[in-house]
C-alpha cells in the first residue's frame, strides 16, 4: 500500500499533486466515505483538541503479557503459557489474591497476538475463537467484577508487529469497538507503517478514542519508532498521549535494564521535562520474577523505575515470582516513589567512573527527595559513595532525614553540606529519600 495516510486524514492539506482515490481503491466505498467525512471533521476539531482524560495522574500500575508470554500462540503445547483468555483471567485472579491489586497494580494488558488473523465481515477487529471464546467484553466484564481494568494492544500500521491486522484505515472503527468492549487501556503500537504518518494519525486515534465518550488510558509506541526526538516532538506526543514508549523492547536481561537507564541517563530532547500528572515515559516493563536479573539488579530496576516515574507493568508469571522478588515488587516506599503526585521523573546528575547520581524531587516541593546511587561496576564488591546532600539539591540549612527507600531505615541525620556515605553492591543500588526537618 502507497500513498501518505497523513494525506487523507488531513484534507484540508492534501497536496494537489496526491489522489485520495488512488490511495483507497482498495477500500470498499462505504467505508471510504465514511473516514474522509470523519477526516474532515478532525481535520477542523484537531486545532483545538488536546488529551484531557483525566487518566494516569501517576504512572499506570499492572501487568502486560509482552515480555514473558509473547507471541505464544500455542495452547496445545503451552496451555498455560500461550496468549489466551486463561491467561488474562488468571493474571487477574493472582493480582487479586496475591495483594498486587490492593497496593496499585490495576491493570491487566493484554498484548499483540490476541487477535483473528482477520476482520469480521463488517471490518470490525475480533478476538482468536479458540483462544478467546468468550470474547473480549466478557473477559472485561471479569476482569471489572475483581476492581481491575483492561488494557489491549493494537497498531497503528496495515499489520500489528506480529502480523495480525491493524488499525490503519480503520482507526475510528477500533475505537468504537474497544469502547463497546469496556477497554480501560490502548496500546498502539507502530509496526507496519510509515513514520511520517505518525505525527497525524496517532493524535487522530486519540481523537476517535476521546470521541468514544469511555475514559481509555493511550499508550503510544510513536517516539520509540522517530529516530531524532526532540523536545517540540515530545511536547507534542504529551499532548495526545498519557504514556508512550520512546525505546528499544525490553528482554530478559541486565543489559536490556542497563541499556534503558542509559537512554533515560542521557535524557536526548530533554524528554524528562515532560513528564507530570496525566503524562509519563515509558521505559517498558518489569521483569522482575523472571529469569534475566540477580537480587541486586532487580532492586536496581524497582528502584530506577521509581526514580523515573515509570509505569510499573509488570511482565512476569505471577504464580512463580519469587519471594524475594515479591518482596520488592510490593515494597510499599517504592511503590510511594513512583506514585509521588508531582509526577517529576528523576534526572541523572552525576555520570563517572560506572557510578551514577540520580535525583527526584518528591512532594512536598522543594522538602523531600528520592535520589539513587547506581553502581554499574560489574567487578569486585561493593563501592563506598559519598555525596553532600546539597549537590542533590537538597539545599536547607536547617537539615535532612536521610532513609533508606527500601527499608525506610534511617541513615542519618545530615545538614545540607554533609555528605551521605554508604556501600553500593557491583549492578546494584542505594535509594535514599531525604526528608527536609523545617516546617
Ligand atoms: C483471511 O483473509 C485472507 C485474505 O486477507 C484470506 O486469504 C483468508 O482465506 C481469510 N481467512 C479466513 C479464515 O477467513
Ligand atoms: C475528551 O476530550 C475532552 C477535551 O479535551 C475532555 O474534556 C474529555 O474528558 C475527554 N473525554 C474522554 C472520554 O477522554
Ligand atoms: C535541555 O535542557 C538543558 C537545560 O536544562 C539545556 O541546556 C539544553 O539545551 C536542553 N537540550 C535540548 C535538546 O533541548
Amino acid at each position: 500500500m502507497s500513498g501518505s495516510l497523513n494525506t487523507l486524514l488531513s484534507p484540508c492539506q492534501i497536496p494537489a499533486s496526491k489522489s485520495v482515490t488512488n490511495v483507497w481503491t482498495w477500500v470498499d466505498g462505504r467505508i471510504r466515505t465514511m473516514i474522509s467525512v470523519v477526516a474532515l471533521v478532525v481535520c477542523l476539531a484537531g486545532l483545538v483538541w488536546s488529551l484531557d482524560n483525566g487518566l494516569a495522574r501517576t504512572p499506570p500500575m499492572g501487568w502486560l503479557s509482552w515480555q514473558r508470554y509473547r507471541c505464544n500462540t500455542d495452547c496445545v503445547q503451552y496451555p498455560d503459557d500461550c496468549i489466551s483468555e486463561k491467561l488474562y483471567m488468571r493474571m487477574a485472579d493472582l493480582l487479586v489474591s496475591e495483594g498486587y491489586r490492593d497496593l496499585g497494580y490495576k491493570y491487566v494488558n493484554i498484548d499483540d497476538c490476541w487477535m483473528s488473523r482477520n476482520r469480521s465481515k463488517d471490518g470490525s477487529l475480533q478476538p482468536d475463537p479458540v483462544r478467546f471464546p468468550n470474547g473480549i467484553k466478557s473477559l472485561a466484564n471479569y476482569v471489572h467484577l475483581k476492581g481491575l481494568k483492561l488494557g489491549i494492544y493494537e497498531d497503528f500500521g496495515t499489520k500489528t508487529c506480529g502480523g495480525y491486522p491493524g488499525s490503519k484505515f480503520y482507526l475510528q472503527q477500533d475505537a468504537e469497538t474497544f469502547a463497546a468492549w469496556g477497554i480501560d487501556m490502548v496500546k498502539l503500537d507502530g509496526c507496519y507503517t510509515d513514520v511520517s504518518d505518525m505525527d497525524e494519525g496517532y493524535p487522530i486515534m486519540g481523537f476517535y478514542l476521546n470521541q468514544t465518550g469511555r475514559p481509555m488510558l493511550y499508550s503510544c509506541s510513536w517516539p520509540a519508532y522517530i529516530k531524532q526526538k526532540d523536545f517540540a516532538l515530545y511536547q507534542k506526543i504529551a499532548k495526545y498521549c498519557n504514556i508512550w514508549r520512546n525505546y528499544n523492547d525490553i528482554g530478559d536481561s541486565w543489559d536490556d535494564v542497563s541499556g534503558i537507564i542509559e537512554y533515560y541517563g542521557k535524557d536526548g530532547g530533554n524528554f524528562s521535562k515532560v513528564a507530570g500528572p496525566g503524562n509519563f515515559n515509558d521505559p517498558d516493563m518489569i521483569i522482575l520474577g523472571d529469569y534475566g536479573l540477580s537480587y541486586d539488579q532487580q532492586r536496581v530496576q524497582m528502584a530506577m523505575w521509581a526514580i523515573m516515574a515509570s509505569p510499573l507493568l509488570m511482565s512476569n508469571n505471577l504464580e512463580t515470582v519469587k519471594p524475594e522478588s515479591k518482596a520488592l515488587l510490593q515494597n510499599r516506599r517504592i511503590i510511594a516513589i513512583n506514585q509521588d503526585p508531582l509526577g517529576i521523573q528523576g534526572t541523572r546528575i552525576v555520570k563517572m567512573n560506572g557510578l551514577e547520581i540520580w535525583v527526584k524531587p518528591l512532594a512536598p516541593k522543594g522538602k523531600s527527595i528520592a535520589f539513587a546511587f547506581l553502581n554499574l561496576n560489574h567487578g569486585g564488591g561493593p563501592s563506598k559513595v559519598s555525596y553532600p546532600l546539597n549537590k542533590l539539591g537538597a539545599m536547607s540549612p536547617q537539615g535532612y532525614n536521610v532513609t533508606d527507600g527500601f527499608t525506610g531505615k534511617l541513615i542519618g541525620t545530615y545538614k545540607s553540606k554533609d555528605k551521605v556515605t554508604v556501600m553500593v553492591n557491583p549492578t546494584g543500588i542505594f535509594l535514599g529519600v531525604a526528608n527536609f526537618l523545617g516546617q
